[in-house]
């Protein structure tokens, strides 16, 4: 049984297609399609309460798909359940190590879980350790690790079964900024060295550092497809934020963006700040004197990359921020 015959074998590692899941009255996943090729890093992009870990559940055979069908490796999820959880890793699962015990001791134990001998076992752990920059606390019992240190032991645990394909929920949310760069090292590692990697996210950044593929889920839904760089076109190389000094002169302010720079604006539900997305971070000389022309002042502008923020702003036409709202109304709603 070798992980390479397996993902040679199957060209697509994740085939869903229209996966629904409903808590209540509330569709979290609602009809959700996604393929993910073999040897790929696939990343799904989305706010809290998207739908991002339901999904994830529905694909790892630990919650059942309301409706909609997925494959892993050719296998069902539902029918061949038991299959699919001998190819895939989900981490979080090794989460029950020993606490009492240390970070070598654990890796070790677990190796020799896998089949591995002792000597292969205690190298395998060191390796592992020192790849994750653990080895300082390798000797110290489990419950005195960090939150970080506990998400890399994690890490280092997946490595050693190195499964053919391996979830990832929001690996780095939380990390400080050195431990997520060791996290994406390792996450490149584990994709040259075989495996398919499926990985949820909240940030852009991450998505467009490790991802070939990224779907943006918002609200249980798939609303973008494709590779960074397509995303990225869609919501232009940068990303125009502009504040008129008169509320009364959005609508004319946002015909004279629309015209100048030919692309769709939106306006956030606060502040009162324009976006749009920029082809060209040049053609704010153009827009700036259309504004001027037409007798609209300014109160503030800037052009940055676009955030994950203005990729939602532009694809939904919400902002991230509604999700939360979204959530605390509901949840009054639901209190009434
Ligand atoms: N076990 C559950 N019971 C009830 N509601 C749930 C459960 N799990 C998730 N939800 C709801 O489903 C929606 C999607 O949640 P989730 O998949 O965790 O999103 P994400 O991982 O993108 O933050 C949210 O509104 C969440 O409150
Ligand atoms: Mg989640």
């Amino acid at each position: 049984m070798s992980n390479e015959q397996r993902t040679v074998s199957e060209e697509w590692a994740v085939e869903a297609q229209g996966l629904v899941k409903t808590f209540g009255n509330n569709r979290a996943v609602d009809g959700v399609s996604l393929n993910v090729r073999a040897g790929s890093i696939y990343g799904v992009l989305g706010p809290n309460g998207a739908g991002k870990t339901t999904t994830i559940r529905m694909l790892a055979t630990l919650l059942k798909p309301d409706a909609g069908s997925a494959r892993i490796f050719g296998h069902d999820v539902v029918k061949e359940a038991q299959i699919v959880r001998q190819i895939i890793g989900v981490t979080g699962q090794y989460a029950s190590v020993d606490e009492a015990l240390s970070a070598t001791e654990n890796l070790v134990i677990f190796s020799r879980l896998l089949g591995l001998s002792r000597s292969e076992a205690r190298q395998k752990a060191a390796e592992l350790l020192e790849e994750f920059g653990l080895t300082e606390a390798a000797k110290r019992p489990l419950k005195n690790f960090s939150g970080g240190m506990r998400r890399r032991l994690d890490l280092a645990a997946s490595l050693i079964a190195q499964p053919p394909l391996i979830f990832l929920d929001e690996p780095t949310t939380g990390l400080d900024p050195r431990t997520r760069n060791q996290m994406w090292d390792t996450i490149r590692r584990l994709v040259k060295t075989g495996s398919t990697v499926l990985l949820t996210t909240q940030y852009l950044q991450e998505a467009d550092e490790l991802a070939d593929r990224i779907a943006v889920i918002d609200r249980g839904q798939v609303v973008a497809e494709g590779t960074v760089d397509e995303l990225k076109t869609s919501v232009g190389n940068s990303s125009l934020q502009l504040r008129i000094q008169e509320a009364q002169d959005i609508a004319r302010a946002r015909q004279t963006i629309e015209r100048v720079l030919e692309v769709q604006s939106a306006v956030s539900a606060e502040g009162g700040i324009i976006t749009a997305p920029m082809a060209d971070a040049d053609r704010v000389t153009d827009l700036l004197i259309a504004l001027r022309d037409a007798g609209i002042p300014l109160a503030e502008l800037s052009v940055q990359k676009p955030t994950l923020d203005e990729v939602f702003l532009t694809i939904t036409g919400h902002g991230v921020e509604d999700e939360v709202k979204g959530d605390s109304e509901k949840v009054k709603e639901a209190a009434q």
